[in-house]
């Protein structure tokens, strides 16, 4: 890792999950610790770049010399994203929910006497990654991860191509030992010039390794 590598740039991160509320007491979300994307972001910051962490609800500490926003749902993410621009980078490393209740329920839903399930009404949410990357403020290098449990290739590619992406970092969620939750991860980074395998490694070792890859992109 080379110090300052990064100075004079501006580099924004998403983190965590989103948490989309179905009542006062409920809501649904994706899993996700924050690690990866805080130790990206810390890795930045020690890089010299201007950092800003959009957070999801985590229980992590914030990393040393980031500008730190927490937001709870997708809609929140959307909009503090969006306000970090302008960036020369977006890292999109939150597990952000594809899906949001299309009405919260002013009140605690109650179970009915007798039983009886729940249908929830779900509405997509908006595609923060695709939106950074098609925006008239678009940074120099947006890259998004993909999390997958089947195809990674597959899947990745697809991603990178369709959301106009200039780089996708891969991983492998719902195994041991990896993705979510965990210290440690591997990742597969997709680009023109096509793949690289880091790790597997500890999140803060994987981090330093793709910032290596996107100021190499950058210079
Ligand atoms: O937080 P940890 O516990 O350390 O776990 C790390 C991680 C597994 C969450 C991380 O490595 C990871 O894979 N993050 C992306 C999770 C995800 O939502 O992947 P996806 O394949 O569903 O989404 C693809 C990309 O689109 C991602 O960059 C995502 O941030 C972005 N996206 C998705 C939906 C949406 N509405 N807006 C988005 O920006």
């Amino acid at each position: 890792m080379s110090e300052g590598a990064l100075a004079g740039l501006r580099v924004v991160v998403s983190a965590g999950p989103t948490y989309e509320d179905i009542d006062p007491v409920r809501f649904i979300g994706n899993r996700s610790s924050g690690k990866m994307g805080f130790a990206i972001a810390a890795a930045a910051a020690k890089r010299g770049a201007d950092t800003v962490l959009v957070a999801g609800p985590v229980t992590l500490a914030s990393p040393a010399g980031v500008d730190r926003r927490d937001v709870r749902s997708a809609a929140q993410m959307h909009a503090a994203v969006l306000a970090a621009l302008p960036a020369d980078v977006y890292i999109g490393a939150a597990a952000v929910a594809d899906f949001t209740p299309a009405t919260v329920a002013g009140g605690k839903i109650k179970k009915r006497p007798g039983g009886g399930g729940l249908v929830l009404d779900l509405v997509p949410t908006a595609d923060i990654l695709a939106e950074v990357a098609s925006h008239p403020l678009r940074p120099r290098l947006v890259v998004g991860f993909a999390a997958e449990t089947g195809d990674l290739e597959a899947n990745a590619l697809d991603k990178l191509r369709r959301k106009r992406l200039d780089m996708i970092a891969a991983n492998r969620v719902g195994v041991a030992g990896g993705g979510f939750e965990s210290d440690d991860n591997t990742l597969h980074v997709y680009d023109a010039a096509g793949v690289r395998v880091l790790g597997p490694a500890p999140k803060t070792r994987l981090a330093d390794d793709l910032l290596d890859l996107v100021a190499a992109r950058l210079s």
